[in-house]
């Protein structure tokens, strides 16, 4: 027996499986989900299809075992997913199924063909279809289902940053549009936007250095430094869990733009969760003294500590990191000096954010 980890549906599970095992069999009889239908069992026919990591995949010829560590989203996990939602009505209304056999796998790759190919003609959505197999609708009502949510437009959900009060020096605003680089649809994206008033060049020459910007992180550590790769660490505590999360990352300077981008993964080897991300910042000068500085973070949490990954409050939490380590880097341009922060405590930054919900219902009345 091999003892495995994985995300399934949003909840952490853990449980020892006979290396034979596949993903469906191990869903349907380990855990009771019995959604992920089997057909072939040889990866011909599709019933089967989830998304492992994301990206669909079929569970009769992925072994349990060799989706340690993974997110895996089966039928069921996908219940309130706003795209399997329209798939769902445009299915009924379509008759796009008979005895539903092949339905789950299907709304897996439909939703798939949705989220990646909006512009799809009937022929694309058959060949994309091909590797679906119903015995029943003979697949007009489905592919006419497929074209109706396509014609309706795709529309994947956003993070909208929550205003925050207005400091004397900086200013932080909702942004309500996308940066142009499309993160994967199974991130959580943040995107804030932060006026800061001094030049343009002065913001652009702090964030030039890594140690600087690291250094108004809280609980963030560089260890080292080798050209664009940067290796540090970030402690957090959130009550009795401590965590650690080590890692590399690659950063990039496009100075023309004058936009910086940092790619990294990390891990904390007590949870065993895995995080991987991008963050884009981006500087504007409103005027001589003036810069508008846009940050795009989109990240995805894997293992034990993912079961917080998506929810509103964390995506709050992020923002509220992203909004002191730009009032940091602006105290430090200017000279003031702040105090490093060794380990980040989420608690305190929950319990400020909660203060602030409070003072902004109680003035709603
Ligand atoms: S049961 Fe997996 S592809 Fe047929
Ligand atoms: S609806 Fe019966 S196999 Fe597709």
């Amino acid at each position: 027996m091999s003892r495995v980890t994985m995300m399934v549906n949003g909840a952490s599970v853990m449980a020892e499986v006979e290396p034979r095992t596949h993903l469906a069999d191990f869903l349907r009889e380990d855990r009771g989900l019995t959604g992920t239908h089997l057909g072939c069992e040889h990866g011909v026919c599709g019933a089967c299809t989830l998304l492992i990591d994301g990206a669909p995949a079929r569970s009769c010829i992925a072994y349990a075992v060799a989706c340690d560590d993974s997110e895996i989203q089966a039928i069921e996990g996908l219940e309130d997913d706003p795209t399997i939602v329209r798939l769902r009505a445009a299915f009924t209304a379509e008759h796009a199924l008979q005895c539903g056999y092949c339905t789950p796998g299907m709304l897996v790759t439909a939703r798939d063909i949705v989220h990646r190919l909006p512009n799809a003609d009937e022929a694309t959505i058959r060949l994309e279809l091909s590797g679906n197999l119903c015995r029943c609708t003979g697949y007009a009502g489905i592919v006419r289902a497929i074209r109706s949510v396509l014609a309706e437009g795709v529309s994947i959900p956003v993070a909208r940053p929550t205003a925050l009060p207005v400091l004397p020096a900086i200013s932080i605003v909702p942004e309500p549009t996308r940066t142009a680089a499309t993160p994967s649809p199974n991130s959580t994206q943040i995107l804030r936007t932060l006026r800061i008033d001094l030049p343009r060049n002065e913001v652009w020459n702090a964030v030039r250095d890594p140690a600087l910007v690291a250094s108004c992180v809280p609980g963030a550590r560089l260890t080292c430094v080798v050209a664009n790769r940067l290796s540090g660490e970030v402690r957090a505590a959130l009550g009795p869990i401590e965590t650690q999360f080590i890692g590399d990352g690659i950063i990039s300077f496009d100075e023309r733009n004058r936009r910086a981008e940092l790619s990294g993964e990390g891990r904390d080897a007590k949870t065993g969760t895995r995080l991987s991300g991008r963050a884009v910042l981006t500087l504007r000068g409103l005027d001589a003294n003036v810069t508008e500085a846009t940050l795009s973070i989109d990240y995805v949490l894997r293992g034990p500590l993912a079961q917080f990954a998506r929810a509103a409050v964390v995506r709050e939490f992020v923002a509220e990191i992203a909004d002191t380590v730009a009032r940091d880097l602006a105290a430090r341009v200017r000279g003031t000096s702040i105090a490093p922060v060794a380990r980040l405590s989420v608690g305190g930054l929950l319990w400020r954010m909660v203060v602030r919900w409070l003072r902004a219902a109680l003035g709603r009345h």
